[in-house]
């Protein structure tokens, strides 16, 4: 099964210069423990961002080219070689972790979801969210995050299920 696991802020940024626009432990913490312990799907440039594999997760980096990774870490070429992955193992959950293109490419094969709404406009951002159709998703939890010192905007985590 593949799910896609991404924050946005509320006009669907999700980048900036390589990183995330924001600082919201609350979300790195529900990313780490959703996706510990499973495989991780991501554009090399995601990659480049991390500097590091994820650890505690089997790490999977596109990329039409001949990258040298860290041990440990595995290239995949072509979205086939995911295909073909996720038919190997069908119960298992591989989390596809962006950036923009990637869950574009992926949304029409995954069958869960997994957002972070950020209730907040940032400046600066030229990365985004492709557009989801969400008349195609059933949300099946939502929380709505704490505001606190450490996270300072409103937040929400929303999962979905394929109709
Ligand atoms: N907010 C979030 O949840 C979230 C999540 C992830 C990323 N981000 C942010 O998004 C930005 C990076 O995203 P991005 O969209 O610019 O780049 P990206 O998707 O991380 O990486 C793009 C690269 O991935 C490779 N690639 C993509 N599709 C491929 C395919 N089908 N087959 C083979 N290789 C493929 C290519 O690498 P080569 O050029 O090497 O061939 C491509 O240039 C960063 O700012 C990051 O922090 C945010």
């Amino acid at each position: 099964m593949i799910a896609l696991i991404w924050a946005e802020d509320q006009n669907g940024l999700i980048g900036a210069n390589g990183q995330l626009p924001w600082h919201l432990p609350a979300d790195m913490h529900r990313f780490k423990t959703l996706t510990t312990n499973h495989d991780v799907v991501m554009g090399r440039k995601t990659f480049d961002g991390f500097k590091r594999p994820l650890p505690h997760r089997t790490n999977w980096v596109l990329s039409h080219r001949d990258l040298t990774l860290p041990v440990g870490v595995k290239q995949l070429r072509h979205l086939d070689e995911l295909w073909a992955l996720n038919a190997e193992r069908p119960n298992e959950l591989i989390f596809v972790i962006g950036g923009a293109g990637v869950f574009e490419a992926v949304l029409p094969s995954a069958d869960r979801l997994y957002r972070t709404k950020i209730k907040h406009a940032f400046d600066g951002g030229d990365t985004w969210m492709p557009t989801v159709d969400y008349e195609q998703w059933q949300l099946s939890r939502h929380v709505d995050g704490m505001v606190d010192a450490k996270n300072r905007y409103p937040f929400s985590f929303d999962d979905f299920t394929r109709r």
